[in-house]
C-alpha cells in the first residue's frame, strides 16, 4: 500500500474565505500536504493572512465578494486562467447572525442563507467544468463544505438562520454527492464544534469556560483537528468517501451542545 495516502502533491485547490479563521487553517493544511492553493477574500491581499500562507507553498489570491452578483463567476474566470483545472474545492466562507428570538430580523435570513447555502451550491455548479476536468475514476475531485455542529444538533446560541443554513448545507452535500459521483467528484462536509475565530470570539470570551466544560473531550476545536479531517477527505485516503458529514466537535453533537449552561 502506498504510504503517500495523504499526499496532495500536484493537486490544485481553492478555499473560499481563506484569508482568516477556519479558512486559513484549511489553506495551510492543503499547502503543507503539497497542494497549490488559491484563496478568496473580499478584502485586499495585505489585509488577510495571505503572506504567511504564501511562505508555506504556492498560493494565489482572488479578491471577490461571493455574495455579489458576479462574485462566483469571477472566481471561475480567475481559476480557469490561472490554474486550468481544480482538484479540491473547500466551501469555507460563511457568516452567522445572533439575536433574540423576538428580535431576529428578516435580513439575517437573506444574508446567512445566501452565503452559507446558496453560494456553496453556486460554487459547485459554476466550477463543475474545472472539477470534472481534474476528476478520475479512482482519483475523484473533491468538494468539502464547512458545515457546523449547529447544522445537526440543537445548540443554545440564538443563531436561528445559521442553524438552518448549516443543516441545509449538510443536506445539499448529500444530494450533490449522489449526483456527482458518476462524474468523478466526491462531496463531503466537515461539521466543526466551536473554534476560536473572529466569528466566535465575543461568544467564547463570555462563555468559553462553560463550552469547554460541557465538551466530552474538554477543549475547543484546534487547527490540527480541521487539518486532519480535511486532508483525509481530500487525499487518496478519502477517495471512496462521499456524502459524509464528519463531526469534528469533540463529541458535542452527542448531546451536551443542547444542555450547555451559559453564563
Ligand atoms: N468558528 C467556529 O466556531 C465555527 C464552527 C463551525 C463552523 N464554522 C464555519 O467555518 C467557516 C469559517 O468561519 P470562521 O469561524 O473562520 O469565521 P470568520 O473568521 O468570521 O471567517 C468568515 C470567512 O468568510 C468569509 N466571507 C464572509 N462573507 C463573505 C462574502 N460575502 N464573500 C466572500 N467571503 C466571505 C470571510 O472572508 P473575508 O472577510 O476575507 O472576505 C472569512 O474568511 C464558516 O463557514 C463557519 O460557519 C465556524
Amino acid at each position: 500500500m502506498s504510504t503517500d495516502l495523504f499526499s496532495l502533491k500536484g493537486k490544485q485547490a481553492l478555499v473560499t474565505g481563506g484569508g482568516r479563521g477556519v479558512g486559513v487553517m484549511c489553506a495551510a493544511a492543503l499547502l503543507d500536504f503539497g497542494a497549490e492553493v488559491a484563496i478568496t477574500s473580499r478584502r485586499a491581499k495585505e489585509e488577510t493572512e495571505f503572506a504567511a500562507l504564501a511562505e508555506r507553498g504556492p498560493c494565489h489570491f482572488i479578491q471577490t465578494d461571493l455574495a455579489a452578483t458576479h462574485g462566483v463567476a469571477e472566481v471561475y474566470e480567475a481559476l480557469r486562467t490561472r490554474l486550468g483545472t481544480l482538484d479540491i474545492l473547500v466551501n469555507n466562507a460563511g457568516v452567522t447572525w445572533g439575536a433574540p428570538l423576538e428580535e431576529y430580523p428578516a435580513e439575517a435570513w437573506e444574508k446567512v442563507l445566501k452565503l452559507d447555502v446558496a453560494v456553496p451550491f453556486r460554487m459547485v455548479q459554476t466550477l463543475l467544468p474545472l472539477l470534472e476536468a481534474a476528476g478520475k475514476h479512482r482519483a475523484p475531485s473533491r468538494v468539502v463544505n464547512i458545515g457546523s455542529v449547529d447544522g445537526h444538533a440543537v445548540g443554545v446560541f440564538d443563531n436561528f438562520a445559521y442553524a438552518a443554513g448549516k443543516a441545509g448545507l449538510h443536506q445539499v452535500t448529500k444530494v450533490l454527492a449522489q449526483r456527482l459521483g458518476s462524474r468523478h467528484i466526491t462531496v463531503n462536509a466537515i461539521a466543526p464544534g466551536p473554534v476560536m475565530t473572529k466569528m466566535t470570539a465575543a461568544l467564547l470570551e463570555e462563555n468559553g469556560a462553560a463550552v469547554v466544560d460541557a465538551n466530552p473531550l474538554g477543549r475547543l476545536v484546534e487547527s490540527s483537528d480541521i487539518a486532519g479531517a480535511l486532508i483525509y477527505l481530500t487525499s487518496a485516503a478519502g477517495a471512496y468517501v462521499t456524502g459524509a458529514v464528519l463531526p469534528v466537535d469533540g463529541g458535542f453533537s452527542l448531546g451536551s451542545w443542547s444542555s450547555l449552561r451559559l453564563t
